[in-house]
């Protein structure tokens, strides 16, 4: 058996007790708000963690890319959102593919997508399922919920080839919140503009099945909001806990499951040490809250200062407490984007290494 200590840098570890606690509260909290979990499996794009998320509850996944979809369904995943939207002949070929393996379905906020989908399911002999892309704050898909919703999606549901089967916004604007107030506003709003244009589309002759919000943030206030309507939830980011969470008042330290071990191979001058985990191990993602580019553990007030592709420059307030050789252990700023550039996590508990997680999903991103 090899030891954290032992395990060679760069690493991505995954405290195996940590990422069962995440899955588990999160799990708690969809049931007991009586809300289904579609978990966004972007973040770990690991066949196992996505069947360790059903055993928890969840009634499938979501996923961003078809050949996420594809990994995913090959894996026994039997049912997946892909909340992107599907454009062009190979994709729809593949999608058809794919529908006889799972069940899919697919979002888009376009009718000239919609309809792309729609001459599939014709050709093909079924209708697509289809949510549609609503804008609630974010500024990336989606029309403006209300009367603007309902004029798209009459005019998709006149669509021979698709199934209008539900409504979903993705809030990840609430990253740019700090506390509890400001994020709870957004999930408030998420829900309610979702739930209202759900009840208009029903006016209209179209009923909705799902009602589909939640990113990480507004997803931990689905049980105060008191909304009813809203049918699922899909954070995904939950499962590993980071910097952007943390930094906006939403996790602890403790929530962390992901630390990436480095090792400390140089110390040029006073007050700088350098890692061995660069751009190509933790990612230049940003955080708007928090300088540098992530939190080194036990050493708070230490900047990741920069990163070329294999060197990580870190500020630290005394040399004196390193050595060459030292591990650090850094929480990355966003823990999707770390997950994507390694073919496999390593899954540790009690000190010891007891798990290699592939991420299955890597680089699927067509
Ligand atoms: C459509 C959609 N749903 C859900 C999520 C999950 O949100 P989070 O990253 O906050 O976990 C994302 C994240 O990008 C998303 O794009």
């Amino acid at each position: 058996m090899t030891t954290i200590e032992q395990l060679d840098t760069p690493s991505v570890m995954i405290d195996l007790d940590v990422l069962d606690r995440n899955l588990r509260k999160t799990a708690e909290l969809a049931s007991k708000a009586g809300v289904k979990l579609r978990p966004h499996t972007k973040t770990h794009k690991s066949v196992w963690i996505a069947k360790e998320q059903i055993r928890y509850g969840a009634c499938g996944i979501t996923v961003a890319k078809l050949g996420e979809a594809e990994v995913m369904a090959e894996g026994g995943i039997e049912d997946i959102l892909i909340a992107f939207p599907i454009v062009g002949a190979s994709k729809l070929d593949r999608l058809e593919r794919l529908m006889s393996l799972a069940r899919i379905t697919v979002s888009t906020d376009n009718v000239e997508v919609a309809k792309g989908l729609s001459d599939m399911g014709v050709r093909a002999g079924f209708r697509v399922p289809l949510y549609v892309d609503i804008n609630t704050g974010l500024g990336r898909c989606g029309g403006e919920p209300g009367a603007e919703t309902v004029e798209l999606v009459k005019r998709m549901a006149d669509l021979p080839g698709v199934h209008i089967r539900g409504i979903m916004t993705h809030a990840g604007h609430a990253y740019g919140k700090t506390g509890r107030d400001d994020i709870l506003a957004v999930a408030r709003n998420e829900a309610e503009s979702l739930v209202l244009t759900s009840a208009m589309l029903g006016d209209a002759g179209i009923p909705i099945e799902e009602v589909s919000v939640g990113s990480t943030p507004t997803s931990k206030f689905i049980g105060e909001l008191g909304v009813a309507g809203v049918t699922e939830m899909r954070p995904g980011a939950y499962v590993f806990g980071d910097i952007s969470q943390y930094a906006i008042g939403l996790i602890e330290a403790s929530d962390f499951a992901m630390k990436v071990k480095a090792t400390v191979v140089s110390m040029p001058r006073a007050g700088t040490i350098i890692v061995d985990a660069g751009s190509k191990t933790i990612t230049t993602d940003v955080n708007a809250h928090r300088k540098g580019y992530g939190m080194v553990v036990g050493h708070e007030s230490a900047i990741v200062e920069r990163l070329s592709e294999e060197h990580g420059n870190i500020l630290v307030p005394d040399n004196a407490e390193f050595r060459i050789g030292d591990a650090v252990y850094i929480v990355p700023n966003h823990c999707c984007t770390v997950t994507n550039l390694h073919d496999r996590l390593v899954g540790v508990r009690d000190g010891m290494v007891e798990k290699w997680i592939q991420v299955d999903g890597r680089g699927k991103v067509q």
